[in-house]
């Protein structure tokens, strides 16, 4: 497969939605998939690298040659790719979409219903991509952005704040691409330079990514 940068390197993605417990037969999730997720850790795997999938619940297969962590929470999703990546790790590449909040306590019996409102409190979740990127020993960082408006101006936003090498700014708003289909369109931001993949399916648009990232990684 040539030299693509990736060539021999460890990569950490997550993949998928996280699932937030509210009581035991419910939960608070989101509509991912885990497509793009699992479609750039086969381009990773194709470019050489040696790949480890942390995933949330998705219904997919498990790609060969990629170790799959299964996750639910947000939380698990935190302490399984942080030992991922004190196991060893070059490039950390977020596309899962955490949920950004969870339930306060998740109740023991199953919630009845009884009143016409009721209240249920959140929490903050742990931000698993920002936990990466601000430790000492941070690999290549690239984050995901999922935005429905201004969405340049909101991923180089996160790109600063959150300490990323790369961000992949996802205009989720479109019919038919992002959350759940098989197609998506991204523009990625790097400092000196963006590029605009897609239209295009996210098998395409990850091998393309794979390339662009491999790029950076070699001018380090
Ligand atoms: O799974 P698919 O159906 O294929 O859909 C792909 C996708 C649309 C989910 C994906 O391309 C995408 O855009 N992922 C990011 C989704 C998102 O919700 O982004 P965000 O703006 O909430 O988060 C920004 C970044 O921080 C992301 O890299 C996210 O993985 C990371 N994050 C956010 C919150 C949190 N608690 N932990 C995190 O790691």
């Amino acid at each position: 497969h040539g030299d693509k940068g990736l060539a021999g390197k460890r990569v950490v993605i997550t993949a998928g939605p996280t699932r937030e417990p509210i009581d035991p037969v419910r939960y608070i999730s989101n509509h991912s998939s885990g497509k793009m997720g699992y479609a750039l850790a086969v381009a990773a795997r194709d470019a050489g690298a040696k790949v480890v999938l942390v995933s949330g619940p998705v219904n997919l297969e498990s790609p060969a040659g990629v170790d799959v962590r299964a996750v639910i929470t947000a939380e698990d999703m935190l302490k399984a790719a942080s030992l991922a990546v004190d196991e060893g790790c070059d490039l950390f590449v977020a596309t899962a979409a955490v949920a950004d909040y969870r339930p306060e306590n998740c109740a023991s019996d199953k919630i009845k219903k009884s009143s016409e409102t009721m209240a249920l409190p959140l929490t903050r979740n742990p931000d698993t991509l920002a936990t990466i990127a601000g430790r000492s020993d941070a690999p290549f960082t690239v984050g995901f952005a999922a935005e429905t408006s201004d969405v340049a101006h909101y991923a180089k936003d996160k790109m600063q704040r959150k300490n990323l090498r790369m961000i992949v700014a996802n205009d989720v708003s479109a019919p038919g691409l992002g959350f759940n289909s098989d197609d998506n369109a991204v523009t990625v931001f790097w400092s000196g330079g963006q590029e605009t993949i897609g239209p295009d399916t996210k098998k395409r648009i990850a091998s393309r990514l794979i390339e662009l990232i491999g790029e950076r990684l070699k001018q380090e």
